[in-house]
């Protein structure tokens, strides 16, 4: 076969957020939270959205149904193990999508196969055939990926790929799990198997880069400057460890450096870019650094003097890229204090959020009227948080805040007083503490003991000004389960209580659920 590819190739982008980004510890979301993000990631036309892994839990099984059954865009794609159940699991989740794909994978390295699986070779090869034979008699679009390659034997990597697409794969993915790869390696990687697999044109080579070595995204590119048509990435680079290949990252260097690909990602449509990324960060809790390139708040600050003087002359001098591309100039304000109800579901039903009864719309206006009470202009960020926010009141969660007092004066021990709902039950809870945020943990500690270990506590505005919410993002450890809480307020130690009890809630929740990447159940 030939490498060439031709000029209008276009680049699969899949988003990976709500799968290996969900894999970060403490990044889980609800179902109604992936159900917002995937609709934000259709609104920008990613074309595939791996939705999660059906056979970890019942809630990521009716994550994924009703991702699949929600989005009709974009291709709905389920993980599953090289194993039977798995894939009928995942084969039922994708029952009603409009387009689904099973991802099926199996280890292909030396340490993988005789530590984890401990298997022989030609086992993985045959059991990678069965998986994906089982797989296409639930859909024709297949994915398999030879978990760990970027470590695996070239000679190897070439017979368990012929063999998976001779049994019906029609993407190969090529996982750097570990984030070992070297760009120019990673590059020539690709290079080789798509030479040497005899049947590599009959099917899409993809690419899945980690960033242990801060190289996922330098990795994709030279992986698509090499014949790579799918680059498997995350918004944010969210994921395991130091995280995945950033779509932003990826879909902005294509665009900005066309000169030098024959591939493009013309269908994307960058505008939605931070849009998404306020989305993920304010679901998710993590935060996006200020120096993060594309999202990060400095990315298109030209703060020193010299560089503003380069830009007033000529934006060319200092920016590569507009910040309208990535949709920055769109999160203007859009409403205040005398905006109606239908402006608010407008703008909302704009940025993806659609209500489903008229209780809800009403009680999230009514959260509106009260924010622009305190604060004349609401942005999107403050739409998009005031929905993050309604939606962490969840039907089933114990702890309340029904109203709190605190007091601060210098010279004196900071005290709260909270109200609560506990089980049903009204509990006053009281605390002197280090500050007031110290006071409000430790009063709702009095009530909890929940044993956990706080592992991070950080304060982030949603906009600017001294008026801006502030959001909190609280992570809890117990036995090695990490949860993060949110909350948000134009009052900082309210958000810091509303953050710790959303914790608390989802340390309360029984979380079992399988990691894809464990050696099997
Ligand atoms: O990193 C990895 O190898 C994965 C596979 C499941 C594709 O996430
Ligand atoms: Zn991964």
């Amino acid at each position: 076969m030939s490498n060439s590819s031709s000029k209008s190739d276009s680049i699969i982008i899949f988003d990976t957020t709500l799968r290996d980004g969900e894999q970060s510890p403490g990044a889980s979301m609800t179902l109604d939270e992936k159900v917002r993000i995937a609709r934000a990631l259709e609104r920008m036309h990613v074309d595939v959205i791996e939705a999660g892994f059906p056979i970890a839990s019942q809630g990521d099984f009716e994550s994924v149904q009703a991702v699949a059954n929600t989005i009709k865009d974009s291709t709905v794609c389920g993980l599953a193990r090289a194993l039977d159940k798995d894939i009928q699991r995942a084969g039922e989740a994708l029952k009603n999508a409009n387009a689904g794909r099973i991802h099926t994978f199996i280890a292909t390295s030396p340490i993988h196969m005789k530590q984890k699986l401990r298997m022989e070779p030609d086992q993985v090869i045959e059991q990678a055939v069965k998986a994906v034979r089982l797989a296409r008699q639930f859909t024709d679009d297949v994915e398999f990926s030879p978990e760990d390659a970027g470590r695996s034997d070239l000679d190897f990597l070439c017979r368990v790929l012929d063999a998976v697409i001779d049994a019906g794969a029609t993407t190969v993915n090529i996982p750097d799990t570990v984030g070992y790869n070297l760009p120019d390696q990673f590059g020539k990687l690709i290079y080789s198997l798509r030479e040497k697999v005899s049947n590599s044109d009959k099917a899409i080579f993809s690419v899945h880069c980690h960033n242990d070595l801060g190289l996922a995204v330098a990795n994709s590119l030279s992986a698509v400057m090499n014949g790579a048509r799918q680059v498997e990435c995350t918004i944010n680079g969210l994921g395991e460890r130091a995280g995945n290949a950033s779509l932003e990252e990826v879909v902005m260097a294509v665009r900005t450096r066309k000169d030098l690909f024959t591939a493009n990602v013309n269908h994307i449509d960058s505008t939605q870019i931070i849009n998404c990324s306020r989305l993920v960060s304010g679901i998710t809790g993590f935060a996006v650094q200020p120096n993060k390139a594309i999202v990060g708040a400095n990315a298109f600050a030209h703060e020193s003097g010299i560089h503003q003087d380069g830009v007033l002359k000529n934006r060319e001098t200092y920016e590569i890229m507009r910040a309208e591309d990535v949709g920055l100039t769109t999160n203007r304000m859009v409403l205040g204090k005398h905006s109606g109800r239908n402006a608010f579901k407008t703008r909302l039903a704009e940025l993806g959020v659609e209500f489903k009864s008229e209780d809800e719309l009403n009680t999230a206006f009514s959260s509106f009227k009260d924010l622009a009470d305190k604060k004349h202009e609401i942005y999107d960020d403050d739409l998009q948080a005031l929905v993050t926010e309604a939606n962490l009141e969840t039907e089933n969660e114990r702890l309340r805040l029904v109203s709190m007092k605190v007091c601060s004066e210098t010279g004196e021990k900071p005290n709260a007083e909270l109200t609560l709902m506990f089980d049903g039950k009204e509990v006053v809870a009281h605390s002197t503490g280090g500050g007031p945020v110290d006071a409000v943990f430790k009063a709702l500690e009095s009530v909890i003991n929940s044993g956990t270990e706080l592992l991070l506590y950080s304060v982030n505005n949603i906009t600017s000004g001294t008026d801006a919410q502030g959001e909190v993002t609280v992570r809890l450890e117990r036995g090695g389960r990490i949860v993060n809480g949110q909350g948000a307020d134009t009052d900082i130690v309210i958000a810091s209580a509303k953050a710790y009890i959303n914790a608390l809630n989802k340390i309360m929740e029984p979380g079992e659920r399988a990691h894809p990447q464990a050696a099997d159940v």
